[in-house]
């Protein structure tokens, strides 16, 4: 067993009442693994969305696809974009990068995901790092104060999650153009947009928000079939909700990268018909 460690006698898990159990944790197997993986994917996906948000602008548009970090476009300083939601809401005073003012929204949803919090919580601040695995810390408060009880706000950035959702399915129709703007034609990145979008309603519909929304709050379900037969559904998304999260992600930053290889001329996007 791993040496002792932990909080220090008497704080955490070695408060009086507890077990006494002088060793961190009676796993034998490679119990690490798993949050180091998920920390090491997250920090990829951080890393690479960042540059991509700061620094993407002239390479979020290649007719007729958009990157989906840029979508919609709501200030004034996106490059003439003849696809996708181009809405300048925000006008010329907006002198940062347009993908910083919608990717809040996706952002926040997928930051206070119950999935995401356990892989982050665990991978990042090692509380606890992993089933039975005593955590450092000597002090728990869970969710309940401030600023973990933010997490509260995940219903909220569901609503958003959806508008986000259909402005990316709208994105995702425009892509069955050719570059010209023919309606009718598909490429490669018609199939690359049309999986990410598949994907995001995915991820989007398994959260356990809405779950809660289609079937929560009902006293008999015999009462309330349609919401019952949703309800299913959204049960069986909902079980999948952690592969979906990974897929989803990975979905929007290839199809981000995708965009941004044609954008840039590595090459051209190959027509199907
Ligand atoms: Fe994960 Fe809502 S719980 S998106």
């Amino acid at each position: 067993a791993a040496a002792p460690s932990g909080p220090a006698p008497g704080r955490g898990v070695h408060s009086p009442g507890r077990a006494a159990i002088a060793a961190r944790h009676l796993r034998t197997d490679r119990w690490w693994a798993s949050p180091a993986l998920t920390g090491f994917g997250l920090l990829a996906f951080i890393g690479y969305s960042t540059w991509r948000a700061f620094f993407g602008l002239h390479t979020a548009y290649a007719a007729p696809y958009v990157s989906p970090f840029y979508s919609p476009c709501l200030a004034a300083n996106c490059p003439a974009m003849k696809s996708g939601a181009d809405w300048a809401l925000f006008g010329s005073w907006w002198q940062l990068s347009p993908a910083l003012i919608v990717l809040i929204f996706p952002l926040g949803f997928r930051l206070t995901c119950y999935y995401y919090r356990k892989a982050y919580y665990r991978a990042f601040w090692s509380s606890p790092p992993a089933c039975a695995v005593a955590e450092p810390h000597a002090s728990y408060s869970g969710e309940t104060r401030f600023p973990l009880i933010l997490q509260n706000i995940h219903r909220y950035f569901f609503y958003f999650a959806i508008v986000v959702a259909g402005i990316l399915t709208y994105d995702a129709v425009l892509a069955w153009r050719n570059p010209a703007g023919q309606w009718g034609h598909a490429g490669v990145g018609t199939l690359v947009l049309l999986a990410n979008i598949v994907l995001i309603w995915a991820y989007t519909l398994s959260c356990h928000s809405c779950r809660h929304i289609v079937g929560g709050r009902l006293r008999h379900f015999s009462k309330h079939p349609v919401r019952y037969r949703m309800w299913n559904l959204v049960g069986k998304l909902n079980a999948r909700h952690m592969q979906l999260a990974w897929a989803s992600l990975i979905s929007v930053g290839v199809a981000d990268l995708y965009v941004y290889l044609l954008a840039s001329g590595a090459f051209t996007d190959p027509r199907i018909f």
